[in-house]
């Protein structure tokens, strides 16, 4: 099993081998999960550290249940966004940190690259739980496993991913993850919600959802990132429903066993219909929760594993 990283940043780095190795492991914690005693040792002994700079309902969850159910000590901190002033004090955090021996540092921050940073600083390994516009590695993990699980594969698929890119990036890292996987990606959204240099990300891209939709295996909704927006992206949230929200009428333009993804959280009537996304025959969307705990296991047992690999640095 190989997996040569100390970190986990982005989906960038890694390989289409270690996707697959991480992805078989989070199968077996998928099992593990679904039995009434559901603990491993592979973290026992060992402290994760989550520290969350922006508000996070599932993803914080799943990160401490999934260091809990292997046996790590797991401590949430969570850090107003307001009292951050950039570099300085990101470095004073990563001090503090050090001088806390943690093993595992689970980071979420609104500025991109503000992770990469603090990995630089820290002497343990980092997770990326998010940050800014840039990554969201484990997400695009988690969606990857429900795809794999549903479709049988995770290659040759036409995926549409649809709504804001431009902010998301929960959309940046599934378009790497999935391009890496050799499937077809679609990017729909109106002009205004996509980022610049799209173009060198290898995507198809529309500004109509029924063209989008057309074949796909997978149509995958984002949230529209508000608080990312400084105004002026979409005409009114009504008429942003009519022409780009997934409903029952442009489902219809994907392949009959299309399966319907959203990360979390939902505005229904948004983005997607309300009993579009509870259809448990169309959406996978309480999969995407159950497999985000499997993924998380499954990424933090083999950063571990190398940690543990790794002689102890002994501090005088
Ligand atoms: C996403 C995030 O925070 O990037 N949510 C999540 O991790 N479940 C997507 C979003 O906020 O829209």
């Amino acid at each position: 099993m190989r997996f040569d990283h100390r970190h986990l940043l982005g989906i960038d780095p890694l390989r289409p081998d270690e996707i697959v190795t991480l992805l078989d492991l989070a199968d077996r914690y998928v099992a593990l999960g679904r039995q009434r005693e559901k603990h491993a040792t592979s973290l026992a002994g060992l402290t994760q550290v989550n520290m969350f700079f922006e508000n996070s309902t599932r993803t914080q969850a799943s990160f401490e249940l999934a260091g809990k159910r292997l046996g790590a000590d797991v401590m949430s901190m969570s850090m107003q966004a307001s009292s951050i002033k950039k570099g300085e004090t990101l470095i004073d955090t990563a001090m503090t940190l050090n001088a806390m021996h943690p093993d595992l540092l689970v980071v979420r921050h609104p500025q991109s690259g503000a992770v990469d940073l603090l990995a630089q600083k820290v002497r343990c390994a980092v997770i990326n739980a998010g940050d800014g516009r840039h990554e969201h590695p484990t997400q695009a993990l988690l969606d990857a496993l429900t795809i794999r699980r549903a479709k049988g594969r995770l290659h040759r698929l036409t995926v549409a991913i649809c709504g804001d890119i431009a902010h998301s990036r929960v959309a940046r890292s599934n378009i790497l993850l999935l391009h890496r996987m050799e499937n077809r990606v679609r990017l729909v959204a109106p002009p205004t919600l996509l980022p610049a240099g799209i173009d060198g990300f290898g995507v198809e891209v529309t500004h109509d959802m029924r063209e989008g939709l057309k074949d796909a295996d997978v149509v995958m909704m984002l949230r529209l990132q508000k608080e990312r927006m400084d105004g002026g992206f979409i005409p009114s949230e009504r008429e942003y429903y009519h022409r780009y929200g997934l409903d029952a009428e442009k489902l219809a333009h994907a392949k009959e066993d299309a399966i319907v993804m959203h990360p979390g959280p939902m505005n229904r009537g948004v983005e997607i219909d309300g009993t579009l996304a509870d259809d448990i025959n169309r959406s996978v969307i309480q999969e995407q929760v159950e497999m985000g705990v499997a993924v998380r296991m499954a990424a933090m047992d083999l950063l571990a594993r190398n940690l543990r690999a790794r002689p102890t640095e002994v501090i005088t």
